[in-house]
């Protein structure tokens, strides 16, 4: 009998063929760089998938390809890529769909070494480009140029949250032959699938919800077969940005719990979202599932959930205010990045006079908050606290 895909079942069992390794319940890291055959038919075969067997481990390894199996079925989609790293799984999704002459139209604000791929990269080798606000289809189908061959879409993005129409997006791409890439790290596979609105890619910093723990950097492309294929033998072999094996058992050790870790951070974040909300020193919360966030109908429309991470602006009028309120907090880390245990904050006002820098384009009031695994009330309590010191 075929097993039922359902998300435990993925997070605990799929892609793992226990027989073949002793019935261990922890898939083995198989630490080898290359596979040995002991006839030529059966080594002339491999070659002809070197993506479904195992000849060399840039290409296909065993522990990897348990990983690639689950997040294939988390995204609905029929394959999927892991890489050294998001950006690496990003610029492949990208790189592998445009060639000398495109245009691409991506949503403006994206994460910034995106930005930078379009703008100081691809730029090099004659790929134009335009930013859109996604958050009307109409931007984004009058940016169209003749020979736009993909639509770079980060749906919400990772500060403000802004979303598109994944919908809308697919459909106008569809109708004029332009491939659809999204960066998919703010919801995480748990959270939203983009692929049941038509995107043709998804992309995943699976640095963040999909590991979890704040200890592997990784990225996810998952497509279609064929999508798959053209990224494996050119991006992927190519460049080379893999995963190694102790990191994918890493990753698949931090999947196990992705759901009770998402849902966790979703439920405490939409606890201290309501309370910043009525609170008079917070000037703005941007939160996708707070229903004063303007496209609320939107996000609870193509989303389950909106996880822990969320920006407020503060209502101050100075930097210096900003530093105190920042210099009081105790129990958030003051770091990048998000999707660990551990509840981070990044005040904006850290990207102004940075010598030998521009000020940030962001206000200097804006904090982005992530809420991990830790009580909420214990994390409200720091908050009453910063604010509190905001009075003295
Ligand atoms: C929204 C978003 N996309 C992609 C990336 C890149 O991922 P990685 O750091 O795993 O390369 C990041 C990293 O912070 C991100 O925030």
């Amino acid at each position: 009998m075929k097993k039922k895909q359902t998300l435990s079942h993925i997070l605990t069992h799929l892609g793992e063929e226990r027989d073949k390794y002793f019935n261990a319940i922890s898939p083995p890291i198989i630490q080898s760089s290359n596979f040995a055959y002991k006839t030529l038919d059966e080594f002339r075969s491999a070659f002809s998938d070197e993506l479904n067997n195992h000849i060399y481990t840039r290409g296909n390894n065993p522990t990897v390809q348990i990983l690639r199996k689950k997040l294939a079925a988390l995204e609905h989609a029929e394959d999927c890529l892991v890489f050294g790293s998001g950006i690496a799984a990003i610029a492949a999704a990208v790189m592998s769909n445009v060639k000398a002459g495109d245009h691409i139209i991506c949503v403006e604000a994206p994460y910034g070494w995106i930005n930078k791929l379009l703008t100081k990269y691809l730029h090099r080798f004659d790929v134009e480009h335009t930013f859109v606000d996604g958050t009307d289809i109409k931007h984004i189908i009058a940016a169209k140029k003749d020979n736009t061959s993909l639509l770079i879409l980060e749906s919400p993005n990772s500060i403000t949250f802004e979303c598109q129409d994944l919908k809308a997006c697919a459909d106008f791409a569809k109708s004029n032959n332009i491939i659809t890439v999204i960066d998919n790290s703010y919801s995480s596979p748990y959270y939203q699938n983009p692929i049941d609105f038509g995107i043709d890619i998804v992309a995943h910093s699976g640095t963040k919800y999909i590991n979890g723990h704040s200890d592997v950097v990784v990225g996810v492309v998952c497509s279609s077969k064929a999508m798959i294929q053209k990224i494996f033998h050119s991006e992927l072999m190519n460049i080379g940005s893999i995963l190694s094996p102790n990191d994918a058992s890493l990753v698949i050790r931090g999947l196990r719990t992705l759901e009770l870790r998402v849902k966790r951070s979703h439920e405490s974040a939409m606890k201290i979202v309501a309370y910043l909300e009525k609170h008079p020193m917070v000037e703005q919360v941007y939160y996708p599932f707070s229903k004063n966030f303007p496209q609320y109908e939107l996000a609870t429309r193509q989303m389950r959930g909106a996880g822990g991470l969320f920006s407020i602006k503060l209502k101050v009028d100075s930097i210096e205010l900003c530093e105190k309120f920042f210099h009081t907090l105790e129990r958030f880390l003051l770091a990048v990045s998000w999707g660990g245990h551990e509840s981070l904050v990044i005040p904006f006002c850290g990207f102004y006079n940075i010598p030998g820098q521009e000020d940030s384009s962001l206000p200097f009031n804006l904090f982005r908050f992530y809420i991990g695994l830790e009580d909420p009330d214990w994390l409200m309590e720091d908050l009453d606290k910063a604010f509190a010191a905001l009075d003295g």
